[in-house]
């Protein structure tokens, strides 16, 4: 519900309130945003004369009245807030000012796509628009608020009149009055995506800042801001997560009264953007509010992605088991070998085969070819239209790997327009993987790949999409971008590309990929329902990554493989039932050679296949809970929304002689319901408050137990 009373705007979801007042000066005030609460937050302001901190001039002999410590909806560098600001713009004379007041405000039903950006399209939803405009440049802000569930979607647009502003920095704020909050960050790093690390926001500000065009590996673009006591079952938190897949700036710091600010937007030092009769629109920022600990929080929050963000497409293919040839081949292969990698994958019940790295160009390392995309029929033997029709005739679907961004120096393409890569005129350019990026701002690039996918869609009749990138951006300066402008203008091209995609083949499946899990976020989820979530493929690492990953996004956009043993990147050995299982906790399939395998690891296959096409709706459409994290051992559940059936698969690592045992508690269950499990009934509250005792045997090291719990 969004109520206006006055000047006083309060918008209200399912237990939370986010409250906003216009000041006697027009600016905009943030006043509270937490647990549901009733009447005007302003209450809690202290207003008295705090020495160093200045006055707005309208103040007159006011000095009780200060932006320096008011809670702000923005802040704007130069109208004597001296926090970090979460807006900067420079004039058309250089000076850095700005003073953005409060000009109205619009009322409606059911938000609005934006263009060749992810955005939360809901129809029902309440939806408000605050414009402010500057002073000076008379350039206007447009904020949008769109109010569904326990959730909040912020919207930020710039429109420059025909005075230049430059802005530099434009990140969504939230200012708290008071409280000891924590920040929960998502760090890692190539094959060790998204690890779970708590902070206390404190004066020295903690910053994170994505400078590779692109989010990364190394840090996510969603936070969580909590109660400094919040546990996954209790306290206030909130998540944070931009709808954008580029280069972003986060702060959080803590105030001279006790107060703080966060901060989260598209963009790092690298980004600045003139305008002139111009808008500019920035991503979207979606927040999601649980006064019950992490556990609801990602609930709520994964539900709100499943229906309002993760493309839904028109596929026949539903939750399809795919086998991948990547960790199986490697650049090995012929089209005959493919063949019967793809037969082998049909017998074992997998539903789509995928052609990795290596079909095209030249390519036989990763040398060279990236830009050259039509297939190697000296490697093939044969054209990827009859490689497509003999691989479908086994009754399953087909699918390619592109990396469609890249471009080798090494290439046709390459030698035709060396003007397309990004790269300093006079420098030589930073290699990564041996590989350029191509410059995604200029339309020339993007006819140039939505032709070339045009035809391997057609010609190759495909399913399947898997959509790779796998360096980061070095050197920005574009032929025809300004400098400041790469980074927006390069994502903007990349999302017309997806946008075009989606509408042309409403059922094609493309799933997003970084060198395993570097650009996975809600900008991807937006356009490729799944992402490989990590090139990491060993069970036991994998589950880390997945349970970092669940806080922010469902499991049903994990990419999630079983491979061969030894690990390709651990050399660890797990069991197949503990790889299939955590394989489970995701969209599910193979990445080994299942020509290689024993006839008994076949069997096993067939079966734990089976087991997961069971088990694929409630993976996909349940609620995730993480119940047992340690260092000894990882528990997690997914349970129906009606709370009828539930999946738990557990890990226990190494085995110790006279071993601890090892219990749950069943959170995310009915207490009033009854339960089988196992052959037995146990009643709700007993699985929920007294717990359960997990059957591991104890008789090897990575040993699984998963089971399918459901009401009596
Ligand atoms: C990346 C991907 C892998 C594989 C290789 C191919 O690293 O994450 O899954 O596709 O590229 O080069």
């Amino acid at each position: 519900m969004i109520k206006v009373e006055g000047s006083l705007f309060t918008l209200s979801g399912d237990s939370y309130t986010y409250q906003m007042k216009v000041d006697d000066y027009k600016r905009l005030l943030h006043l509270y945003h937490g647990q549901t609460i009733e009447g005007d937050a302003s209450t809690l302001l202290s207003l008295r004369d705090r020495g160093f901190s200045g006055s707005p001039y309208e103040a007159g002999t006011d000095r009780t009245y200060s932006y320096d410590y008011l809670p702000l909806e923005l802040s704007v560098l130069g109208e004597g807030d001296f926090r970090t600001p979460s807006l900067v713009i420079e004039q058309e004379d250089g000076t850095i000012s700005a003073a953005f007041r409060y000009i109205g405000y619009t009322l409606y039903k059911g938000s609005k796509k934006l263009e060749n950006l992810p955005s939360v399209v809901i129809d029902d939803a309440e939806c408000l628009e605050i414009t402010l405009e500057e002073e000076l440049s008379k350039a206007k802000l447009i904020l949008t608020y769109i109010v569904k569930d326990s959730s909040l979607v912020r919207g930020l647009k710039l429109i420059a009149s025909s005075k230049a502003i430059t802005v530099t920095k434009a990140l969504y704020s939230l200012d708290s009055l008071f409280g000891n909050l924590d920040v929960t960050y998502f760090e890692g790093r190539h094959c060790g995506e998204r690890s779970r690390r708590r902070a206390t926001i404190n004066t020295g500000a903690l910053t994170f800042t994505s400078r590779r065009g692109a989010t990364s590996h190394q840090i996510n673009n969603g936070f969580i801001l909590s109660d400094s006591d919040a546990t996954e079952t209790s306290g206030n938190c909130f998540s944070l997560e931009l709808l954008w897949s580029g280069s972003f700036t986060f702060f959080a710091q803590k105030d001279q009264y006790g107060g703080s600010r966060v901060a989260l937007g598209a963009g790092s030092e690298l980004f600045r953007y003139t305008l002139k009769d111009e808008e500019l629109t920035l991503p979207e920022l979606l927040i999601t509010f649980s006064s019950n600990g992490f556990s609801e929080l990602s609930v709520k929050n994964n539900r709100f992605i499943m229906n309002y963000i993760r493309r839904k497409n028109s596929s026949k293919l539903v939750n399809p088991v795919l086998l991948n040839n990547w960790e199986a081949t490697y650049f090995n292969f012929t089209g005959e070998k493919l063949l019967a990698i793809a037969k082998e994958a049909k017998k074992l019940n997998c539903d789509l085969f995928v052609l990795d790295d290596g079909w095209f160009g030249k390519r036989n390392d990763d040398l060279s070819s990236l830009g050259d995309w039509f297939e190697n029929k000296d490697k093939l033997k044969m054209d990827l239209s009859e490689l497509s029709d003999k691989i479908t005739k086994e009754d399953i679907a087909f699918g390619l790997w592109v990396e469609p961004e890249m471009v080798n120096e090494e290439s046709l393409l390459y030698k035709k327009h060396p003007e397309w890569a990004l790269k300093l005129l006079n420098k030589a350019p930073v290699r990564g993987r041996y590989q350029l990026v191509l410059d995604l701002s200029n339309n020339e690039v993007i006819e140039y790949i939505k032709a070339f996918l045009d035809d391997l869609i057609t010609r190759g009749k495909l399913s399947y999409i898997k959509w790779d990138y796998n360096r980061f951006i070095t050197d920005f300066y574009s032929s025809v971008t300004e400098v400041g402008k790469i980074e927006y203008k390069y994502m903007i091209g990349l999302y017309s590309i997806f946008e075009y995609l989606n509408v042309k083949y409403p059922d094609l499946i493309i799933e997003g990929c970084s060198g395993g899990g570097g650009r996975f976020d809600l900008g991807l989820i937006y356009y490729t329902p799944q992402s490989w979530l990590s090139d990491n493929t060993d069970a036991i690492e994998r589950l880390d990554i997945e349970f970092g990953s669940s806080y922010l996004y469902p499991i049903a956009t994990f990419g999630s493989h079983v491979s061969a043993v030894p690990n390709h990147q651990t050399h660890r050995t797990t069991p197949l039932y503990t790889r299939s299982s955590v394989a489970m906790l995701g969209s599910y399939g193979l990445e080994l050679d299942p020509t290689k395998l024993s006839e008994d690891d076949k069997a096993e296959i067939k079966r734990e296949i089976s087991d997961y096409k069971k088990y694929a709706s409630l993976i996909k459409d349940g609620d995730f809970y993480r119940l047992l994290d340690s260092n000894e051992a990882s528990c997690c559940m997914v349970v129906s929304c009606d709370k009828s059936k539930a999946l738990l698969i557990a890990v226990n690592r190494l085995s110790h002689g006279n071993p601890v045992d090892r219990y749950v508690k069943l959170n995310g269950l009915d207490e009033t319901k009854s339960y089988k499990l196992n052959g037995k009934v146990y009643p709700g509250r007993l699985l929920i408050n007294g717990g359960l005792l997990l059957p591991f045997t104890f008789q090897e090291d990575y040993e699984a137990v998963r089971l399918y719990i459901e009401e009596l």
